[in-house]
């Protein structure tokens, strides 16, 4: 019996690996087709008026009819219809039951963690993660919350993973391919021993999007997304998104959206939607792109290595070209002399941008060691991969001859 003070806390979510997973109705519609409409008919959606195009509705709160009758949405903090279009959108493309936007993807994962795991338990994961999930895995969640986050010696072994796994782990998470040195694990390898210990399987679908890759189908339970990445794509908005079982996804909006706020605004929420529309397209010229790009720094004599998927000799090329449709558009590469090298490389750039994100249309670089990863000790950023002459660069869609020229000047100036 839950006494009177805690009426409103809902009984928490089991995982239950048995549960059979529902079929969404617009699962036989084409990815393309589903990029354009899943979530919204310009008919059969609207009952005041038509519109083709989802409607951005800006209101914070959403009248009653009767005094008796609690109108669904209530208010903007718990859900709002633009974001509803925009989360069925997503868990269609995810493959998903239900879907959950949040203010930026850093905060979708917080919401996942915070709802799951109490002081006592622990999450598993590798240091192949961006910054600001190391950041609350390693000092956020263990000191604020008492929940342990712990990092797999070997993130290509499954073993690896099933030897930190234990009655008090509430969440494995996988992020594949990884910022910034495109590591690929083996989602399917990660979803068996997890489920044989009863455990969940989120998996962070950001770098790849559901146009190159659909870790539900590979048997995650959970994918979580920077809508600020790629699937906006032009750094013009914040957003994230968690796709999962539905009760997983009302038990992360009651304990995290609707008391605490920080949701997705529906205004970014509609050009979310927009931007979706042209996703199946943009991940096609990004990977066509970046492909070009790797096979030419990797014959330059003055890049050291080259992380992208794409190339035969990377680490997991087999397992890339099997677990994703093509290798996508962001990669990293380590030049000589280190930060100092790294530094004159960026320095000489004149069309690719120096800048904090990845996805954008256009080319952009940044320098992984000294801004987003710093906060990892030496010896984490070794074993991670994060070389002092790391740069990480999202190429982007203009014609690659440029991108190339422009690389090749920056180079040789080595
Ligand atoms: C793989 C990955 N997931 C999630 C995030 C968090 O996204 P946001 O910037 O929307 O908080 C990032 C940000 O860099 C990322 O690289």
């Amino acid at each position: 019996m839950k006494d009177d003070r805690h009426f409103f806390i809902r009984d928490p979510w089991v995982y239950d690996p048995a549960a059979p997973k529902p079929i969404r109705p617009d699962a036989d519609l084409g990815f393309r087709t589903r990029a354009l409409h899943a979530g919204f008919h310009p008919l059969k959606n609207q009952q005041d008026f038509r519109s083709f195009v989802p409607p951005i509705v800006q209101s914070v709160t959403y009248p009653y009819e009767t005094f008796e009758e609690i109108p669904c949405p209530v208010y903007g903090r718990t859900r709002t219809p633009t974001n509803t279009v925009l989360e069925n959108r997503l868990a269609s493309l995810e493959g998903g039951e239900a879907c959950l936007t949040a203010a930026s993807g850093s905060q979708a994962l917080f919401n996942l963690i915070f709802t799951l795991a109490r002081p006592g338990d622990n999450v598993v994961t590798s240091l192949n993660i961006f910054g600001e999930g190391y950041k609350q895995a390693a000092t956020i969640f263990p000191e604020r919350c008492r929940v342990e986050c712990r990092f797999v010696d070997n993130p290509e072994n499954p073993a690896s993973w099933d030897a930190q796994i234990d009655s008090k782990t509430k969440l494995v998470w996988v992020e594949t391919p990884s910022n910034p040195c495109l590591f690929v694990t083996d989602i399917a390898a990660v979803a068996e021993v997890a489920h044989a210990k009863k455990t969940p399987l989120m998996v962070d679908n950001t770098t790849a999007t559901a146009a190159l890759q659909r870790p539900m189908d590979l048997g995650a339970d959970i994918v979580l997304l920077s809508i600020s990445k790629f699937l906006s794509g032009s750094a013009t908005l914040l957003g994230g998104a968690l796709v999962g079982p539905e009760d997983l996804m009302e038990d992360i909006r009651w304990n995290t959206t609707e008391f605490i706020g920080a949701i997705m605004q529906p205004q970014d929420a509609w050009l979310t939607l927009q931007y979706l529309e042209t996703l199946p397209l943009r991940m096609e010229r990004h990977s066509t792109n970046a492909q070009a790009v790797a096979e030419f720094l990797d014959r330059h004599p003055n890049v050291i290595r080259v992380n992208y998927s794409g190339l035969p000799k990377h680490p997991q090329h087999d397992l890339a070209c099997r677990q994703m449709k093509s290798h996508g558009g962001l990669m990293s590469f380590v030049v000589k002399n280190g930060v100092q090298g790294a530094a004159t490389v960026m320095n000489g750039f004149e069309l690719i941008v120096h800048a904090v994100t990845f996805g954008t249309s256009r080319t952009i670089c940044m320098h992984p060691p000294t801004i987003t990863h710093e906060h990892m000790t030496p010896a984490e950023r070794a074993a991670a991969g994060i070389d002092d002459g790391l740069i990480r660069m999202s190429v982007g869609m203009e014609n690659p001859k440029d991108i190339i020229a422009d690389l090749e000047q920056a180079l040789d100036r080595l």
